[in-house]
């Protein structure tokens, strides 16, 4: 318990944050670090992508695809991480995979108290490859993005 004089001050503060659903009030999941839209990559750099909320109790996250189906590891290619990081190692160009590099995700954070779901990340990896008529010249392959 308070101390007197103390909790005389403490306790109408204290009422009004619970009031207002403050410290100690549970709570379903709210977006700290939502995925971006778009994720562009190089299969030479890879790339890891991370999303994040806050909510009382924890939220668990989860990587999905449009239609809900819960993301697996593919060796090599794609890593669901259980903190809410999903990671893309660096791949040859000849283990590009549609399915993986060219594809819609969305992170998923859910507890007891509800889900949210994020907005729709599409993924785009790209692979360099020279053009033999160009000399040196770069060019950027993939899947264009549909719009
Ligand atoms: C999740 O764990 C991985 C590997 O331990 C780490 O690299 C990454 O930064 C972590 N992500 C977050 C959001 O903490
Ligand atoms: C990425 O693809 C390019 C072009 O095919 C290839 O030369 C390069 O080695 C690949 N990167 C990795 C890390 O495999």
């Amino acid at each position: 318990m308070l101390p007197g004089a103390m909790g005389s001050w403490l306790v109408p503060g204290l009422v009004v944050l619970l009031v207002m659903g403050g410290y100690g009030q549970e709570h379903g999941p709210v977006w700290l670090l939502e995925p971006p839209a778009r994720l562009v990559f190089s299969n030479s750099t890879g790339a890891r992508v991370s999303c994040a909320a806050h909510g009382s109790p924890p939220p668990a996250l989860a990587w999905q695809l449009p239609d809900g189906a819960p993301l697996h590891d593919v060796p090599g290619l794609r890593q669901v991480l259980d903190n809410g990081t999903l990671v893309f190692p660096a791949f040859p160009a000849a283990r590009y995979r549609q399915d993986v590099h060219g594809a819609v995700y969305r992170c998923r954070a859910s507890s007891a108290h509800g889900a949210v779901l994020s907005r729709d990340m599409r993924v785009l990896a790209v692979y360099r490859c020279r053009a033999s008529s160009a000399h040196g010249a770069v060019l950027l392959l993939g899947p264009s993005i549909e719009e």
